[in-house]
């Protein structure tokens, strides 16, 4: 089952619009979709407490894998304060999607016109941790 690219950045634009950013105001959406074909979403949740705050890419990670999914095989993150603008995953997000990625998975970043660019795991974050096999 394959889903468009437009079905999954209107769903992180969506996601972005039910963020919980009230404390740096700036709201995050994720989509992705999985190797069962399944599309998961997150959003950031802040918290009064700054650090216990969580990125969007966490969420929707967390949705794929309580499902059984275990491979991204596209995911399209969109940010900014007030219209979607161009969001790049921060470092840890990097190495939460590495965990799920692969040569082949595509990582989506939504601009301010709409359009969007297209990066590998391996391109944004190069010796990603692996721990090494016993
Ligand atoms: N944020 C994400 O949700 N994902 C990222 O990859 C970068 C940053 C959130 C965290 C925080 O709620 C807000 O954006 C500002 O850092």
């Amino acid at each position: 089952m394959s889903v468009t690219d437009k079905k999954l950045i209107e769903t992180a634009k969506r996601a972005r619009e039910r963020a919980y950013g009230q404390y740096s105001g700036y709201s995050v959406g994720c989509a992705l979709v999985d190797d069962n074909g399944r599309i998961h979403s997150g959003c950031n949740v802040e918290n009064e407490t700054y650090p216990l705050g969580a990125c969007a890419e966490t969420g929707a990670i967390s949705a794929m894998v309580v499902t059984g999914g275990r491979r991204i095989v596209t995911i399209a993150v969109v940010g900014g304060y007030d219209e979607p603008a161009t969001c790049t995953p921060c470092g840890g997000c990097r190495q939460r999607i590495a965990e799920f990625a692969d040569d082949e998975t595509r990582i989506l970043m939504i601009d301010e016109s709409g359009e969007w660019t297209e990066h590998t795991i391996q391109s944004l974050l190069p010796s990603s941790f692996r721990l090494p096999t016993a």
